[in-house]
C-alpha cells in the first residue's frame, strides 16, 4: 500500500468510505455531498492534514487530524456555513429528528476539552474489504509521524469503536482513556495519546 497526503481528488471516496465506515455516527447521515462540503473546508483552513491509502488506484483507506479541533471547527464553518447548513438542512428535512443533533454538534469541543491538548485524530477508516491486515494502523502511524514533524507533542481521539474491546488498540499504544461522555445519545470515550520522540 502506497501512503500519500490527502488531496481534493480523493474527497469522493473519502466521503463513501466515511459514510460505510461510520454507519452509526452522526455526520453521515447528511450525505457524502455534505462531507465532502466539510473536507473542502476542513482542508482549505490549513487546520487539516492526512493520508490516504492506496492499492494501485483504490484508495482503501484515510485519516484526518488537526492540530487545533477548535479552530479547525470554527474555519470550517466559517467557510462552508452555507454549503454545510443547505445539505445539513435537507437531512433534517429528510429526518427532522436530526435536528436537535445538529444543534448538539456546538457541544462537541466542550466535551472533549482535555487541559491545553488541541491536536486531535478525526476520522479513521479503512474500507471493509480490507481490514485486519495492518492498513488502518500504517495510516494511522502515517499520521502521528506527521504530527511528531509539526511538533506536536500529545493529542486526543474519541473513538468511534462502540465495543470497548475494540479500545485495546489504543489501549496497546499506550494512549490513556481520561473519560467518558454521553454525545449523540451514545457512550463515546476520550483518550489522550503522548507522541514519544523517535
Ligand atoms: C478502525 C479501522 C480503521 C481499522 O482499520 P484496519 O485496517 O482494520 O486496522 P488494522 O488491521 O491496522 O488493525 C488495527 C486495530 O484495530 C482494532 N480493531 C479494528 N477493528 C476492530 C474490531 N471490529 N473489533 C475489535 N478491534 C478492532 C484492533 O485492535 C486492531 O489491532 P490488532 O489487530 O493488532 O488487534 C477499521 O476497522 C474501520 O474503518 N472501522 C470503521 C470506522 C471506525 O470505527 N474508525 C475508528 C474510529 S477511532
Amino acid at each position: 500500500m502506497e501512503i500519500v497526503p490527502i488531496s481534493r481528488e480523493h474527497y469522493t471516496r473519502m466521503a463513501e468510505l466515511h459514510c460505510r465506515g461510520y454507519t452509526d455516527d452522526f455526520l453521515p447521515n447528511f450525505g457524502p455531498k455534505f462531507l465532502i462540503a466539510l473536507y473542502e473546508g476542513m482542508f482549505a483552513s490549513n487546520l487539516a492534514f492526512g493520508y490516504v491509502g492506496l492499492i494501485g488506484d483504490e484508495l482503501v483507506g484515510f485519516c484526518i487530524f488537526t492540530p487545533d479541533t477548535s479552530r479547525l471547527f470554527r474555519s470550517t464553518l466559517k467557510r462552508k456555513f452555507f454549503k454545510l447548513g443547505w445539505y445539513a438542512g435537507l437531512g433534517v428535512l429528510r429526518r427532522p429528528s436530526l435536528f436537535l443533533r445538529t444543534l448538539e454538534t456546538f457541544l462537541y469541543e466542550s466535551r472533549t476539552e482535555l487541559e491545553d491538548v488541541k491536536a486531535e485524530i478525526l476520522p479513521w477508516v479503512v474500507d471493509p474489504k480490507y481490514r485486519r491486515k495492518g492498513l488502518g494502523t500504517q495510516i494511522w502511524d502515517a499520521c502521528e509521524q506527521a504530527m511528531k514533524r509539526m511538533g506536536i507533542k500529545e493529542y486526543k481521539l474519541v473513538p468511534a469503536f462502540e465495543k470497548e474491546a475494540s479500545h485495546n488498540f489504543f489501549i496497546k499504544r499506550g494512549y490513556e482513556l481520561k473519560g467518558e461522555f454521553t454525545f449523540y445519545g451514545k457512550k463515546w470515550h476520550l483518550f489522550l495519546a503522548k507522541l514519544k520522540d523517535d
